[in-house]
C-alpha cells in the first residue's frame, strides 16, 4: 500500500506548489499572474489595453475642455476652437460604454485611477456616465450655433457631470 501513496504525495506537493504560485492574488503587492493579464476582458481587450485606451480618450476629453475653458475666457473667443474641441467630446467618448469592463480596476494590477467602487455600484457608475454623454451632446450642439453665454453655460454644465463622476469614481491625483 505504501507503494501507492508516495505518489499520491507527490502529486499533493505540485498541487501545493501550485496553489503557492498562483494564490496569492488577494495580496496587495502581488505581481499579477502573467496570464492574467494577458487574458481579454468583455471588450476584448486586455486590462492594460483597456486603461491605456481610456486614459488616452480621457487625456483628449480633458485637453478639450481646457481649450474651451480658455477660449471662454478670452475677451475676443475663438469661436473655431472652441467648437472644434465642443465637438471632440462626444466622438472622443463614443466607445465609453466600454472603456470599464470588470477586471480593468486596480486589482488587475495595471496603474489607474479608476476605484473599486465602479463595479460595486454600476448602475450609479452608468448614470452619471449617461448624464456627461448628454451633457457633452448639448454642449456639442449649442457651440455649433455660437452664442457664448449660451455654450458658457452648456460648458458648465457638462464640467459639473465629470464632477459628479471623478469625486465617487476617480482616485484623487
Ligand atoms: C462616468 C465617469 C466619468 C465621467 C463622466 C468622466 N470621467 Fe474622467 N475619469 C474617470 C475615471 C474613472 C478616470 C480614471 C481612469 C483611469 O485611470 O483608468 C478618469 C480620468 C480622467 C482624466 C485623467 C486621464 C489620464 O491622463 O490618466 C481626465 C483628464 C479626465 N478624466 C477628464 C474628464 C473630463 C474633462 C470629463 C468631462 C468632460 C470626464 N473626465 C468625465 C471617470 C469619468
Amino acid at each position: 500500500m505504501t507503494h501507492r501513496q508516495i505518489p499520491f504525495a507527490f502529486a499533493a506537493l505540485a498541487g501545493l506548489a501550485l496553489l503557492g504560485a498562483c494564490g496569492s492574488g488577494d495580496a496587495p503587492a502581488a505581481p499579477v499572474d502573467a496570464e492574467v493579464a494577458a487574458t481579454p476582458l468583455a471588450n476584448g481587450l486586455t486590462a492594460a489595453e483597456t486603461v491605456d485606451a481610456r486614459q488616452a480618450h480621457l487625456k483628449a476629453v480633458g485637453k478639450a475642455f481646457k481649450t474651451i475653458s480658455d477660449g471662454l475666457k478670452e475677451s475676443e473667443p475663438d469661436m473655431a476652437a472652441i467648437q472644434s474641441a465642443a465637438a471632440s467630446v462626444p466622438a472622443e467618448t463614443a466607445g465609453m460604454a466600454d472603456w470599464f469592463p470588470e477586471g480593468s480596476g486596480p486589482a488587475s494590477g495595471v496603474k489607474t485611477d479608476a476605484l473599486p467602487v465602479i463595479w460595486e455600484t454600476r448602475a450609479d457608475f452608468d448614470s452619471k456616465m449617461a448624464d456627461f454623454k448628454a451633457a457633452a451632446t448639448t454642449l456639442g450642439t449649442v457651440a455649433q450655433a455660437g452664442d457664448i453665454a449660451a455654450i458658457s453655460e452648456a460648458f458648465k454644465a457638462t464640467g459639473a457631470t465629470c464632477k459628479a463622476c471623478h469625486q465617487t469614481y476617480r482616485a484623487d491625483d
